[in-house]
C-alpha cells in the first residue's frame, strides 16, 4: 500500500505532538518535512526526527514529494494555508478552529465545493476517542432510547494569560460544539449563555455555562471552567429515556497515596487524547488512500464556528440565540 507523505505546517505544541506520533509510526503515513514561521524551531524538530525542514508554507505546500499538509499554526493562518492547499489539490488536516473568521470558514467551503471533492478534515480529534466513539455506538443501538440531555464539563488547571471570558467561549469551547453534534447526529439551533463571576484564581476571566438545544430538542450543558487548579478534566454524560451512559476516567490505573484514592487528573491535555491524536492520524491517511474523507469535515468546522457565533451573540445579550444554518452544500451530504 502507497503512503502519505506529510508535510507539517506549525512546530508548535500541537505541530510537534503530531510530529511526534508520526514518527513513532502511524500506518500509512510518513512525516517527510516540517515548516515554521520560526526558522530555527522547524530545523530542531526536522533534526530531531531526520526529516526536511522547509522555510516557506507556500513552498511545503507546493512540494512535489508531499502528498498531504498538516496546518498546525495559530488559528488566523489556517484559511488561508487551507485555501492553498484545496488550490493544489492536496488534502489538508486543519488544526480547529477550520478559520478565525465566519467569512473565511465561508471561503474554504465555497473553495472546496467548486473543487468538487472534499480535502479538508479539522482536528476535531475527539471523534476519534475511544469513549466518544463507544457512547455513539450506545445511543445508535437503541436500548437506551432517545436522547434527552448531553452534560459535557471542559477543565483545564490554568488557562493561558491571553485567553478572556470571550476566549474561554470562542477557543476553549469548540470541542464540545463538534463532539455534541458527531455523538447526537443533528445541528445545533439554539444558544443560551451564564457566566459566574471570575474566580480569584483567574481574576480576568469567567468561567461559562453554555446551554444549547438542538434541532430535535435534546438539551446539551457544557461548562467550560479553564482555571479549575486541580487538572485537565473533560467529562460526557449523554441522559436517554432508558439510561444514560458515560466517559470514564482514563487512567487504567488508581492512585492510593498521602489519604487519596484517586486518579490522577495532570495538567496537560495532550495524554488524555493522545489515542484520539493518533487515531485521526490514521483514519486520515487511510481515508486519503482509499478516498473516503472521515472525520469533521470543513462544514463540521464551520457549523462549530456557527454555534460559536450564537454562543458569544448570547452572552453578549444576555437572551437566547439562534444559530442560522444555511444550506448544505452537496458535497457534505
Ligand atoms: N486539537 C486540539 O486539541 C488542539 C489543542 C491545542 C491547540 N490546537 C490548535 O492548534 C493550533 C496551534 O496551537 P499550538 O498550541 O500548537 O500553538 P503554538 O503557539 O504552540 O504553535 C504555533 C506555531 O506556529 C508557528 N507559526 C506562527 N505563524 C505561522 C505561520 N504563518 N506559518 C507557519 N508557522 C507559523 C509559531 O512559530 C509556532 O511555532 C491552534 O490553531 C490551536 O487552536 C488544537
Amino acid at each position: 500500500m502507497k503512503e502519505i507523505r506529510i508535510g507539517i505546517i506549525g512546530t508548535g505544541v500541537m505541530g510537534a505532538d503530531h510530529a511526534a506520533i508520526l514518527a513513532e509510526g502511524v500506518a500509512n503515513a510518513r512525516l517527510v518535512a516540517v515548516q515554521d514561521f520560526d526558522l530555527g524551531r522547524a530545523e530542531t524538530i526536522a533534526a530531531s526526527l531526520d526529516v526536511r525542514a522547509i522555510a516557506d508554507a507556500d513552498a511545503l505546500i507546493g512540494d512535489p514529494d508531499i502528498d498531504a499538509v498538516m496546518v498546525c499554526s495559530p488559528d488566523g493562518t489556517h484559511a488561508s494555508l487551507a485555501l492553498k492547499a484545496i488550490a493544489a489539490g492536496k488534502p489538508v488536516l486543519v488544526e480547529k478552529p477550520l478559520a478565525a473568521s465566519l467569512e473565511d470558514a465561508e471561503a474554504i467551503i465555497r473553495a472546496e465545493v467548486d473543487a468538487g471533492r472534499r480535502l479538508v478534515q479539522v482536528g476535531f480529534m475527539r471523534r476519534f476517542d475511544p469513549g466518544y466513539r463507544e457512547m455513539k455506538q450506545a445511543l445508535a443501538s437503541g436500548e437506551l432510547g432517545r436522547p434527552l440531555f448531553l452534560h459535557c464539563v471542559h477543565r483545564n488547571a490554568v488557562g493561558p494569560d491571553y485567553l478572556t471570558s470571550e476566549l474561554v467561549i470562542a477557543n476553549s469551547a469548540g470541542h464540545e460544539f463538534d463532539i455534541a453534534r458527531y455523538l447526537l447526529d443533528e445541528d445545533i439551533t439554539s444558544a443560551i449563555v451564564a457566566s459566574p463571576p471570575a474566580t480569584r484564581n483567574a481574576p480576568n476571566r469567567q468561567p461559562q455555562f453554555i446551554l444549547l438545544q438542538t434541532r430535535s430538542g435534546v438539551v446539551v450543558d457544557i461548562e467550560v471552567f479553564t482555571d479549575a487548579q486541580y487538572g485537565y478534566d473533560v467529562r460526557a454524560e449523554l441522559v436517554c429515556e432508558e439510561g444514560t451512559v458515560a466517559l470514564d476516567p482514563s487512567p487504567a490505573t488508581t492512585i492510593r497515596a498521602r489519604g487519596h484514592d484517586g486518579f490522577r487528573t495532570p495538567a496537560d491535555w495532550r495524554p488524555r487524547f493522545r489515542q484520539a491524536y493518533r487515531a485521526q492520524l490514521e483514519a486520515w491517511t487511510t481515508g486519503i488512500l482509499s478516498n473516503t474523507p472521515c472525520g469533521s469535515s470543513a462544514w463540521d468546522g464551520y457549523m462549530a464556528m456557527l454555534v460559536t457565533t450564537a454562543c458569544l451573540h448570547a452572552w453578549k445579550t444576555r437572551s437566547r440565540a439562534a444559530v442560522e444554518i444555511p444550506e448544505k452544500p452537496f458535497l457534505y451530504r
